[in-house]
């Protein structure tokens, strides 16, 4: 029987990425920047949001890409958003056909039809992208965002030092512990996902996975369960100071339900870990696993 150690080894090792699925994400980036410079001037193009800084879950989906737009497209810094993001969506559907683009507050999602099999598989395929819009602004970068109906400060380099930041204080466990989190916030069981958006698991795990590395997964994801459920109704802000609030989007009925989530996610754990304490090995690794998801091995 696998041990509890090696079984989150090999779940922390199956969220992370591979060589073949970082192959797939580069070439789809250098294919929708093909399709993009026949509509825009783009001047680069670089893969960001957590796939680049190592904490996106699996499933890889909505991958983000910035296209970073030249002196030609800065007319769209003075119009509303939607400009830039229909734009975007028009040439992009195009190309791949409207049923598998989509306009997104501050993107436009590109979906390659790729199919996810029940153990969360891809075939080492990357789902769907985020194609998003930006403009340089000194050392930060600009993108649009539908919501608010302005362009939004942000900062990739500062969000992903700041996660080399904690991982390093975290006996460089840290990046592996936000994916294991966020890929519980996507469990199919919650049907919606209980923490919107996903990025403020990571924010918050940035300021409340503190006092070093315990030694056990088990018990560190007690720890920041606990304190995601204390701290949800929290405002919290972008951590590089720059864009709104990465909790803007947890409203009040919205609150209620992660809290309850949470809660219930708490008892989870106990069960799980109290299972284990009392020798029931493989009762408490399913615990773990329907917990989770299929990610989390068995043996
Ligand atoms: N409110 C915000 N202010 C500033 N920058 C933000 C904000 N929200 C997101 N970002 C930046 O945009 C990136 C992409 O956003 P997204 O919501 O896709 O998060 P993510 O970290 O990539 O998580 P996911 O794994 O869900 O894709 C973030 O990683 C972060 O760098
Ligand atoms: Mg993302």
């Amino acid at each position: 029987m696998i041990t509890f150690p090696d079984a989150f080894k090999k779940f922390k090792s199956r969220l992370e990425l591979n060589e073949k699925e970082q192959t797939n994400a580069s070439k789809r980036q250098k294919e929708v920047r093909d399709h993009l410079d026949k509509a825009f001037q783009i001047d680069r193009s670089f893969l960001t949001g957590s796939y680049a800084r190592w904490t996106k879950s699996k499933p890889l989906k909505d991958v983000d890409i910035f296209f970073v737009l030249g002196k030609s497209e800065a007319h769209y810094r003075d119009k509303h958003p939607e400009q830039i993001l229909s734009a975007f969506h028009r040439a992009l559907a195009d190309q791949y056909g409207e049923n598998a683009v989509k306009k997104q507050s501050r993107s436009v999602g590109v979906n390659f039809g790729v199919v996810v099999d029940t153990e969360d598989n891809t075939d080492y395929r990357v789902v769907s992208v985020d194609a998003v819009p930006a403009l340089v602004n000194g050392g930060d970068y600009e993108i649009p965002d539908n919501v608010t109906g302005k362009w939004m400060g942000t900062n990739p380099e500062i969000h992903a030092k700041k996660a080399v930041e904690a991982h390093q204080a975290y006996g460089n466990e840290w990046k592996g512990l936000v994916r294991m989190v966020k890929y519980w916030n996507q469990n199919s069981r919650h049907g919606e996902k209980p923490i919107k958006p996903s990025f403020l698991i990571e924010v918050m795990a940035m300021q409340c996975l503190h006092g070093g590395w315990g030694g056990s997964h088990d018990r560190e994801l007690q720890a920041f369960f606990a304190t995601l459920r204390d701290r949800i109704h929290e405002d919290w802000p972008d951590p590089a100071g720059l864009g709104s609030p990465v909790s803007d989007r947890m409203d009040g009925a919205m609150i209620v339900r992660a809290q309850n989530v949470l809660d219930q996610a708490n008892r989870d754990i106990a069960t799980a870990i109290n299972l284990a304490r009392s020798g029931k090995n493989i009762e408490a690794l399913k615990a773990w696993r329907s917990f989770f998801g299929p990610k989390f091995p068995l043996s």
